[in-house]
């Protein structure tokens, strides 16, 4: 027994070279119909490891290296019952349509179309079905000494939560050697639709289970406009300068710093910071810096990339204690927060947001890359 496994030991080391990221599969879990959910674990040499599931094509843990050793950086849970019971978009792929659509109704070449309203009166996340609670199917998985990558997909009907047109949908995750990790999400679809993907991981870089908040992270946002919004989270079509406000992230600052500002009506209806912050007006061809986000205490730096125009920084404001995530932890405001490289909420009902439609013969993307480094002791920010 002992010298079977010392074989298998010997073997498996020469079988992968020792320089080399690796992707493997695993089982997470089974569905209530019965179906397993697969997992992909991607691992770099330089210590990170990030797990993917094919239910949500989620990020269910994302260890990343610090000053003091590596640490799990994403809210989630255990086990797959988790999701199931109290997803809370963890780590999900959020689609057809990240974030809010006021009423759930939009209009595209003159017909109007009602979508799922599971936000109060709006329509958020892809519905009550969205693609987070969908299980995708595991494609090539590769690895070599530069990455290790997956691909899943998804293909949702015409029709789906109301959506028109059937949607080919792809994520290909992708970790490298250099401790960037590539989220490629792309679609087609065969009639005139709306899209907007993006990845709701909940961060917090000092560890998902330190107990430390993310009010102490640091925070950059090189936008000198954001969308403020209504009660409902939808926003009033304006877009309004950063400056002098709580808003204002165009130079580095602790996000606890000015996020209980009662005076800013905008705080108070997001509960905190629940916003969209416009980078550029229109998609960029690279991608490009969205945010870049500190943990002092850790030096864990992770920039934002994406060539998508805006991005929604919340800070976990719905998080009220109610779940009970990894290693026994329950959840609270301030736990975490979600970086989402998006075309602007609610975009297919505002004119000056420009357009969120996707036509047969086009392909969406949206390439977003979590950047990960650890700022040593000494050097300023
Ligand atoms: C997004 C929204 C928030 C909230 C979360 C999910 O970030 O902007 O208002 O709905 O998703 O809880």
């Amino acid at each position: 027994m002992k010298r079977a496994s010392l074989l298998a030991l010997v073997l498996a080391a020469w079988a992968v070279p020792a320089d080399a990221a690796t992707a493997s599969r695993e089982t997470f879990g089974s569905l209530p119909d019965g179906r397993e959910v697969a997992a992909i674990v991607l691992t770099n040499q330089a210590g990170m490891k990030v797990r993917i599931l094919a239910y949500g094509a989620l990020v269910q843990e994302l260890t990343v290296p610090g000053r003091s050793g590596p640490a799990d950086v994403v809210l989630g849970y255990d086990g797959i019952e988790g999701y199931l019971a109290a997803p809370n978009y963890f780590g999900a792929s959020v689609g057809r349509y990240a974030n809010r659509i006021a009423g759930g109704r939009f209009e595209l070449d003159g017909k109007a179309y009602q979508l799922a309203r599971n936000d109060g009166p709006n329509a958020l996340h892809g519905g009550v079905k969205g693609f987070d609670k969908r299980l995708w199917t595991v494609g090539d998985v590769s690895a070599n000494a530069q990455q290790a990558s997956v691909t899943l997909t998804y293909l949702s009907p015409d029709g789906e939560e109301g959506y028109p047109g059937t949607l080919q949908v792809s994520a290909t995750y992708t970790l490298t050697e250099s401790n960037d990790l590539k989220i490629d999400y792309r679609a087609t679809t065969d009639k005139a639709t709306i899209v907007n993907l993006t990845n709701h991981s909940y961060f917090n870089l000092a560890g998902a289970n330190s107990g430390v908040s993310i009010l102490e992270s640091l925070l950059k946002i090189p936008a000198e406009t954001f969308t403020p919004v209504d009660e409902t989270l939808i926003p009033t079509g304006e877009f309004r300068s950063v400056s002098g406000t709580p808003f204002d992230f165009l130079t580095l600052r602790r996000i606890g710093d000015r996020i209980r500002d009662g005076r800013d009506a905008q705080l108070r209806f997001g509960r905190g910071y629940d916003h969209n912050w416009v980078v550029s007006r229109t998609v960029v061809a690279e991608p490009q810096v969205l945010a870049y986000l500190e943990d002092p205490a850790s030096g864990r730096v992770m920039e934002v990339l994406s060539n998508q125009p805006g991005i929604q920084f919340y800070t976990g404001n719905f998080l009220d204690g109610t779940v009970t995530g990894k290693a026994g932890t329950i959840y609270r405001m301030g736990d975490a927060l979600c970086l989402e490289p998006q075309i602007f909420p609610d975009t297919p009902n505002q004119p000056e947001f420009g357009s969120a439609r996707l036509d047969p013969g086009k392909v969406y993307q949206n390439s977003i890359v979590y950047r990960f480094s650890v700022k040593p002791p000494s050097s300023g920010s």
